[in-house]
Parts: C-alpha cells; structure tokens; sequence
C-alpha cells in the first residue's frame, strides 16, 4: 500500500480482489494458454489482475486474515509479479492461470458471501451512533449554573434521536384511532399501522353510546368545567359518576381528579405528612412515586411484588414508631410488567401493623375481573381495601382519576388537603359523561362481551410472540409488555415497526431500568386475533432484523 493512501477497509479489499479476478476470468475465457501468452494486450490484463489481486490480499487485515481461515490468503498474495518464483514476464501470468483454473471458483464463492458490494455498504452515521448509545439518564445530572443552558446538551441528544427517527416519543395521530391508526412521527413522517399504542382496552373511543353521551353533555353543559370542584366544577354527570364508581368499587365515597397523575399526587400528598412513613412498591407508578417523595423522607421503595419485604418494613417500623402513620402503595396491575401483587396479604399485613394500604387500579379496573372490578375482584377484595385509586384514561375513555374508600372524612380531608383536587379545575362535563356511560356498559352484559373479545386478542398476541421465542412479560392482561433489554435493539427495532405498520410504545429509562427496554403493547377489544398474529410476526422479523443490522452497522452483538 502506498503510504500516502488511505488504507482501504477489508469490505473494499475483497471487492477488489473479486472484480480483478472477474476481469481476468473475463479475459481468458475460451482460450489456450498459449493463445493468452501469445497476446501482449491479453498478458497485460493478467499481469494487472494478478497485481491488484495480491495486493488487496496483503492489504486485509489481520483481523480479517485470522476470522476467514478458509481463504487462501497466501496464494493470493503470491500472484504478485513479485511473489513469483520465476519472475519474467510470463510467470505471473502462468500463476494466475492456474488459480483461475484450480482455485477461483472456490474462493469466489467464499469472499462473495464475505462481501457487501459499496452501494450497500453502510457508513455507520455518527448521529446514529450517539443516538443509540446515550440514554436519558446520562443527562439527569447536567452541569451548569445556568438551568435553561444546560438542558442543550440533553437536546442535542433528542435531535440525533429524531433525526435518526430512534424518537419514540409524540407521535401524532392524524384521526381518531382504533385498532388501526394513522399517525406521523414527530418529523412530522406518516405511516398507519396495527395499533398497540393507544389506552383504550375497551375499544370505546368508537363507541356509539358514549360518543352520544358526549355530545348531549356538550350540548347541555359546553365544553367547559366552571372552576374547582372545591367551587363550582361539579355537575349533575359528576355527581352521578361518583355514585356509580361507589357501586362498581364497593367503595362509596368518591374523590373525583382531573386527570389519573393528579389523583395519585393528591391521595398521598392529601394523607400524608413529613414524619409519616410511604412503603411503595419500586416499580409503583411515577404519580405515586412521586406523591410519596413530595409527602416525606420516610421513603422506602421494596422490591416488586414481594409482600414478605413489606412485613419486615412495618415490623421494623412499627418496632420503633408506634405513633405516624404508614402508607403502603402499590399498583393493581403494573404498567409496564403487566404483574399484579398478592393484595389478600398486603392488606391484612397492613391491619397488623396498623399500616394503611393505597392501590392503584389505574389499568385493570374495567378491563378484567368480574364485571369490570379488576384485580381486586379476582381477589375477592372489592370494599375491603382501605384506599383505591385509579384513572380513566385506560378503559373509561376519557382523562380524570379518582380516589375511594368507605370514610366519608377521607374523602372531606383529601379534597381539602390533595392539591390537585382543590387546586385544578374539575373535570368537564363531557368528561363526566364519557366516564359516566363507560362505567355503565362495564357493568353490563355488554363489558363482558367486550372484555371477552379483548381476553381473545391478547391470547393470541401473546401465543404468537411466545411461539415465535419472544418473551412476554407478566399474565395475560390488556397489557402485553415484551420484552428487548438493549435499548439499541429496541430503538432500531421501533424504527423498522413504524414502518411496517404495527405501533406500540418502546419503553426505556424513565419508565423501566436501563438495560430492560420492551414494547408495551397495549391491546384493545376492536383487536382481531389475526390482526394480533399478524403485528406478532411483523414485530419478529423486525427484531431480527434489526439485530443483524446492529451487528454489521457496529459490530455489537444483541
Ligand atoms: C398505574 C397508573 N397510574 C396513574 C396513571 C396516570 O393516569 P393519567 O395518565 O390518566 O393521568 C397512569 C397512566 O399513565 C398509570 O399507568
């Protein structure tokens, strides 16, 4: 190699071997050696091939030379006009002759599946690069004096990632979403796909009855709240509703939120103060992790599911302050792991040490159980926990939240001291009404239908992925999370499913531990079976594909 040059990559090498030695099988083709050594013209194009080819040869790396043992690198090297024993103008030509005879069509097919021709070789982006390898947390601790200049280091980040279209975050939806939906990337990029995106377990964003209810609450209330529901936010529908949540919860005394995120705050901030005690889930929703650190310091986080650790907390507790208060916290149904804790024990550890247990039913209230109750029905638990809290926004249609239990002074002291409900204007009118009717068609013959077709779609997502050796998380429930680990593998993963038209949500840091991304795949009783399998092997593929693409863009094996 010329010193001077850039050294060629070994893709370029082999490339270069296999055109020379393409030329002068092109050049020789149907005729004698004598004939060939007869032509200056033909012995020329030989002498040239045989150069370019032994000097490609002993250009490949070491790296290259040490992984592909079956090439005969050695011989290559030899057909070099130099490398010939008997050098004179005929040797070289003779070396080549008989390679071409005796050893290409061997080596040929060897390097061809070695190599990847230029045009489809790929120059590994930077921005990708940085993209796939940084992850929210690296920027949670900017430095910098200045709070608002030293978030451009974290927006330089999310450029790469749009830019690269790895962004998983606000999409748009160009109409109102099913089981299929239209949507655009935030550059602004369209694709339709099976949708696995959207909260709606129920499939009632489509729904006649409370698309009606809506509209008559529009046209007798208007679009607006008229303030707090401390002052006069309340209506006739949300009075209603919260006799309807009593009955469905067994629970009848109702707070009512604007939004799920709010009533968890509330609640916790509502009930606890500085020197009481929060014993909560780690993996409890960021509404209730958050509620809890603003309440007290007197934090503990247990590790998932396990009842047994929060024993030994409240006995520990209890062993030195038999005066606070102690909230344990928990969701029903995990968001993201698509788990639920043994609440029959939680609660009666709990009674023991005279410990108060909040749960949030967020996801499985409406969409499982009998008649709609969630996992406190298939517990048998319904009016026999102390707090439940939950949000509409996943099988009532429509944003708000709620908290309830059987004490009238709960309810008076939560909607006095849980801010986001004294402090934010109420839910709306048609919001009421959507929740309201929702809660009806729960409760009836027609939820059940409902809930059954939803049970049908997520068995089939789930047999499929699981057939095809990927792994669901959790039990079967609306939510099907499944799991990729390597955030690189998911983001790429993610960007090929835009495309091939199945949407899920990619979850990573801040929603899960680093290193355990999955797809949440949310599922909706409008989902047909087929249409399950379908997005199942398209999700597959995708995934395979996207780890070879990993593996040859940056070498890493995931
Ligand atoms: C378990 C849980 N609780 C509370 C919330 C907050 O509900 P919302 O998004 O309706 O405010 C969510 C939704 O993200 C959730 O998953």
């Amino acid at each position: 190699m010329n010193p001077a040059m850039t050294p060629r990559d070994d893709d370029e090498l082999i490339g270069s071997i296999l055109a020379a030695a393409e030329q002068a099988a092109g050049s020789v083709k149907g005729r004698s050696l004598e004939e060939v050594l007869a032509t200056p013209e033909s012995r020329e194009t030989l002498r040239r091939c045989a150069t370019e080819m032994g000097a490609a040869a002993l250009e490949v790396s070491e790296m290259m030379r040490n992984w592909a043992t079956h090439i005969p690198w050695e011989s290559l090297i030899a057909l070099r006009p130099e490398g010939v024993e008997a050098a004179g103008d005929e040797a070289p030509v003779r070396a080549l002759w008989s390679f071409l005879s005796e050893q290409l069509p061997h080596v040929r097919s060897s390097l061809e599946e070695m190599w990847q021709p230029a045009h489809l070789r790929r120059q590994v982006d930077p921005d990708e690069e940085y993209a796939l390898d940084k992850n929210a947390y690296d920027f949670y601790r900017p430095v910098g004096r200045n709070l608002m200049q030293r978030t451009e280091e974290y927006q330089g980040w999310v450029e790469a990632r749009r830019r690269t279209e790895t962004w998983q975050y606000s999409r748009v939806l160009e109409a109102a979403p099913g089981s299929i939906a239209v949507i655009s990337n935030d550059l602004g990029r369209r694709t339709k796909g099976i949708n696995f995106n959207s909260q709606d377990y129920l499939s009632f964003n489509a729904h006649p009855a409370i698309r009606e209810a809506a509209a008559r609450a529009l046209q007798d209330y208007g679009p607006h709240s008229a303030g707090s529901p401390m002052v006069l936010g309340n209506t006739k529908i949300s009075d209603e509703l919260e006799r309807a949540l009593g009955d469905l919860l067994q629970l009848e005394h109702l707070t009512l939120f604007s939004t799920g995120w709010a009533a968890g705050f509330g609640s916790i901030a509502g009930l606890v103060r500085q020197e009481d005690y929060i014993v909560i889930d780690r993996l409890a929703h960021s509404c209730l992790q958050q509620g809890a650190r603003a309440a007290t310091k007197n934090m503990i986080r247990y590790e998932h599911l396990n009842v047994e650790a929060v024993r030994q907390h409240l006995q520990e507790i209890r062993s030195r302050d038999a005066r606070n208060g102690i909230l344990v916290v928990t969701d029903g149904l995990f968001s993201v792991d698509a788990d639920w804790p043994d609440l029959v024990t939680l609660q009666d550890i709990c009674h023991q040490y005279d410990a108060n247990l909040l749960v949030d039913v967020a996801h499985d209230l409406g969409a499982m159980g009998p008649g709609g109750t969630g996992v406190l029905g298939m517990q048998k638990l319904l009016g026999k926990v102390d707090l439940v809290m939950g949000a509409f926004s996943k099988s009532f249609a429509s944003n708000g939240g709620f908290l309830a239990s059987r004490s009238q002074a709960v309810k008076q002291y939560v909607k006095m001291f849980g801010g986001s409900h004294f402090f934010s204007n109420a839910l709306s009118p048609v919001q009421s009404a959507v929740v309201l009717k929702a809660a009806q068609i729960i409760r009836s013959p027609e939820g059940d239908e409902l809930r059954g077709r939803l049970f049908q779609a997520i068995h089939a997502l789930r047999d499929e992925l699981t057939r095809r050796g990927l792994t669901c998380m959790g039990s079967p429930s609306p939510i099907v999370p499944l799991l990729i680990g390597n955030e690189k593998l998911a983001r790429i993963s993610n960007r090929l499913l835009f495309d091939r038209g199945v949407l899920a949500f990619m979850v990573e840091f801040p929603v899960t531990p680093t290193g355990s991304s999955r797809f949440r795949l949310q599922v909706q009783a409008n989902h047909k079976p087929e249409e399950a399998r379908e997005a199942a092997r398209i999700i597959d593929e995708s995934i395979a594909e996207s780890r070879a693409y990993l593996s040859s863009a940056f070498g890493s094996g995931v």
